[in-house]
């Protein structure tokens, strides 16, 4: 077992890990953050997307040693503390951006880093969230919900 200590969501964690434990695994079953969620577990979905250090990974391939001394931001960060939704969160409601919401999580954490980058354009959207899939087919709304919020942060 190997001492790992990191930041989740702003709040330290110390845990002792199978050094072959995933990211995923670690939030969801050691932490209780459920709302990542476990698609494909191979790599294949997008549905596990967190931020490490502000940049999106997939946690499912990520082992969860890595994360020593970083900061991991999962979908139960992203509100504000008083529970108002980050306007990504909004926006997906706005514009009917799901279904059955499995997908939503990393759909938002992707979002989230594709307006970072500074993609606001159409084609740019959906290609920063290609690795994101919906199989509710919920893609114009999930591109409309972030073109949205980029153009409203470049204004
Ligand atoms: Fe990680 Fe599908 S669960 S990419
Ligand atoms: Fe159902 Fe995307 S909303 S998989």
């Amino acid at each position: 077992m190997v001492e790992t200590a990191l930041t989740v969501n702003g709040g330290t964690v110390r845990v002792a890990l199978d050094p072959r434990e995933s990211l995923l695994d670690l939030l969801r079953e050691q932490l209780g953050l459920t709302g990542t969620k476990k698609g494909c577990d191979q790599g294949q979905c997008g549905a596990c997307t967190v931020h490490v250090d502000g940049r999106r990974v997939l946690s499912c391939l990520t082992p969860a040693v890595q994360a020593n001394g970083r900061s991991v931001t999962t979908i139960e960060g992203v509100a504000d503390p008083d529970g108002t939704l980050h306007p990504l969160q909004q926006a997906f409601i706005d514009h009917d951006a799901l279904q059955c919401g499995y997908c939503t999580p990393g759909q938002v954490m992707s979002g989230l880093a594709c307006i970072a980058e500074g993609h606001a354009a159409d084609d740019e959207i959906r290609e920063s969230l290609s690795g994101n899939l919906c199989r509710c087919g919920a893609y114009v709304g999930i591109v409309a919900a972030v073109r949205d919020v980029a153009r409203r942060e470049e204004s």
